[in-house]
């Protein structure tokens, strides 16, 4: 046996150790989910549109995490949604819900494509291209005076794509655009930290870190 296939050998257990607390923490995350889609069913009732397990969207539990944050801390919220698809499908069938905790949605979209299928769910949408925010930050060509119905409770950062954009320019953008006890959703935390997105809305935008989990945040005052 060679030396690095001795070394390969020792190795080999702590591998399938951290292969199994992978799939530990995945397990939770889908128990997670699972009790988030019971827990979001009756506002689904007689509406097959619900959220979706995996792919591109926002994980139910996350919608469940942010909105029991909404109930306890705000009671309603008006939503400001950054990148939208099934997230705002599922976000405007749950404000169409009796009490429902949402009273409004604006979701800004940089894709034609997705704009006219997002307007059509009863919420507000906003197109806005993307664009450099300053050299080498591509983010939507937006200011907070762009939107509507400021200020937002509530605010979930989801796109542009992350392949594509420096989700971090939100931080700069849209201060002025959120209540002063605002709610934040920040989705995706294991592909990027964003340009280190939520230590700078702890620091900057005085936020506490309340939701902590594997792929996203919740945080507030
Ligand atoms: C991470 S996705 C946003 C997803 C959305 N918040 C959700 O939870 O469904 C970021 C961008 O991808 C695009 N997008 C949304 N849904 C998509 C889909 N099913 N397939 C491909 N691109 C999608 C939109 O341009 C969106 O702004």
């Amino acid at each position: 046996m060679t030396l690095r296939q001795r070394i390969g050998a020792r190795l080999r257990p702590l591998a399938y150790w951290r292969t199994l607390s992978e799939m530990r923490s995945e397990l939770s995350q889908l128990q997670r989910d699972v009790n988030a889609l019971h827990a979001l069913a009756p506002a689904y009732l007689g509406n097959p549109l619900g959220p979706q397990l995996g792919g591109w969207s926002v994980a139910p539990s996350a919608l469940v995490d942010m909105l029991a944050v909404v109930e306890r801390h705000l009671g309603t919220a008006r939503v400001l949604e950054i990148g939208g698809g099934m997230s705002t499908r599922a976000l405007t069938t749950i404000m169409a819900a009796e009490r429902s905790p949402i009273t409004s949605i604006t979701t800004v979209e940089h894709d034609p494509s997705f704009v006219d299928a997002l307007a059509g769910l009863g919420g507000e949408v906003v197109h806005r291209p993307l664009g450099e925010l300053e050299p080498g930050r591509v983010w939507f060509q937006l200011t907070a005076d762009d939107l509507p119905q400021p200020p937002y409770d509530c605010l979930i950062i989801d796109g542009p794509l992350t392949s594509e954009s420096d989700r971090s320019c939100a931080v700069d953008v849209l201060e002025s655009a959120v209540s002063e006890a605002c709610v934040v959703l920040v989705d995706d935390t294991h592909i990027a930290d964003h340009g280190g997105m939520v230590e700078r809305l702890e620091r900057e935008w005085r936020l506490e870190r309340t939701v902590v989990r594997p792929t996203y945040e919740v945080l507030t005052r």
